[in-house]
Parts: C-alpha cells; sequence; structure tokens
C-alpha cells in the first residue's frame, strides 16, 4: 500500500497529474477542492458552509476539511493506496491524517511537490478562470489570496515532511507528460 500526497500551489497541476498517476498505480486519488466542488454544486450543508470561504480564496476550517477527508478515506478501505490532492494544507490537517492513518496500521509514504514560479501559476489559474466557472479563478485578488493561504499555511508542511525524510520535489514545469515522468521517477524509487 503506497499513499502519496500531492503537493503544491495553487495551478502547480495536482489535479491534473493526479489523472495519469491514478491509473497509472491504481491509487485511489482523493481531491479536497473536488469533494467540495461537488458539494457546492449540489447545495449540501458542506457545499454552502464551504462556498463562503471558498470563493473568497480562504481554506475551508481544518475540522470541516478534515471529517470530510476521513469519511472519503473510510469508503475506500480496499484500496491499493490513496493520492491525497489539495490534502493536507494545514500542520492540523497532517497531524490528523498521521493519527487517522495510524489507527489502519497505515502511513503516508510520499509527499511529491510541484514545483513552479507564482507568476507562471496565476497566468494558468487567470486563463482557466475565463472558461471553469470556478470562482477563485475568476479575479487576480482572489488567486493572490489562495497564494498567500499557501504561504502562511500550507509552505510550513514542507518542513515537517522533510523531517520525516518523506519530502520530494520535482519541476512543475514542462510537458504534462514530462511532468508524469518526472513523478514517476520519484514514486518508482520509493
Ligand atoms: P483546490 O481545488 O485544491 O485548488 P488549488 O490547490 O488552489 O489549485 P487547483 O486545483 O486550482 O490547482 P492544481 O494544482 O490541482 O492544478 P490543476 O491540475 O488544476 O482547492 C480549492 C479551494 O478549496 C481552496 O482554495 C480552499 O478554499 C478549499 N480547499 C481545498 N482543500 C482544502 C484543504 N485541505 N483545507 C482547506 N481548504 C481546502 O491545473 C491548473 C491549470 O493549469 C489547469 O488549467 C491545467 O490545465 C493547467 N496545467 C496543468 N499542468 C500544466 C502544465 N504542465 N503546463 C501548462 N498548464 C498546465
Amino acid at each position: 500500500m503506497i499513499n502519496i500526497v500531492l503537493f503544491g500551489k495553487p495551478g502547480a497541476g495536482k489535479g491534473t497529474q493526479a489523472e495519469f498517476l491514478k491509473e497509472k498505480y491504481n491509487l485511489t486519488h482523493l481531491s479536497t477542492g473536488d469533494i467540495f466542488r461537488f458539494n457546492m454544486k449540489n447545495n449540501t450543508p458542506l457545499g454552502v458552509e464551504a462556498k463562503s470561504y471558498i470563493d473568497r480564496g480562504d481554506l475551508v476550517p481544518d475540522e470541516l476539511t478534515t471529517n470530510m477527508l476521513i469519511a472519503e478515506v473510510e469508503k475506500h478501505q480496499d484500496t491499493d493506496g490513496f493520492l491525497f490532492d489539495g490534502y493536507p494544507r494545514t500542520l492540523s490537517q497532517s497531524e490528523a491524517l498521521d493519527r487517522f492513518l495510524a489507527t489502519k496500521n497505515q502511513e503516508i509514504t510520499a509527499t511529491i511537490a510541484l514545483e513552479a514560479d507564482d507568476e507562471i501559476l496565476v497566468k494558468r489559474l487567470l486563463e482557466r478562470g475565463k472558461t471553469s466557472g470556478r470562482i477563485d479563478d475568476q479575479d487576480e485578488e482572489k488567486i493572490r489570496n489562495r497564494y498567500q493561504e499557501y504561504n502562511e499555511k500550507t509552505a510550513p508542511l514542507i518542513n515537517y515532511y522533510k523531517d520525516q525524510q518523506k519530502f520530494h520535489a520535482v519541476n512543475g514545469i514542462g510537458t504534462i507528460t514530462e511532468i508524469t515522468e518526472r513523478l514517476s521517477n520519484v514514486i518508482e524509487n520509493l
């Protein structure tokens, strides 16, 4: 069983790469952003609560996010492993995930970060915002706020995983195929 955290700033390509990696390595892909968007689309109580944070580009509170993530993990106990995309994003979430996995005699195998400069990523998200309908992609102020949230709350996780010797970084600039190969090299050497 391997459990991989796909890590990176907004727009780094986590969701894009997860689509390829989940097929290649037979992993269950869990994207907290996708789960929130599904709930927002269906107007569930979780979706309504999350929307007020997501539309501003703020992180959703930890407890709500962690309870949702754990419920999803519980649904897939027959899997060969998980590909976590967009979770954890705070130290509290990392610790909660580690505690939860320990109850299943499991752990995070590796955290792999897709690295790219903010300015390239902001352009990607503004471009996507023209067609995606994602409110958090539609103006630069909200996008910049997502980077501020990342810098304040998510970037500290790099040291959390480095201290456990579980952190790997790959260049997130290139073609989608090139980046899949870089990620695959890391996974196959774990
Ligand atoms: P989430 O959906 O996770 O959004 P994000 O991390 O901000 O970023 P994206 O999904 O936009 O980027 P990505 O890295 O997946 O890149 P993608 O492949 O899409 O979260 C949304 C919100 O939900 C958060 O802001 C927060 O409010 C809330 N939330 C989610 N998880 C949470 C948590 N754990 N705690 C609290 N709140 C949480 O690609 C981006 C674009 O780039 C696409 O258009 C793609 O086609 C393009 N692209 C991809 N790869 C390349 C490439 N190699 N070259 C050129 N373009 C590329």
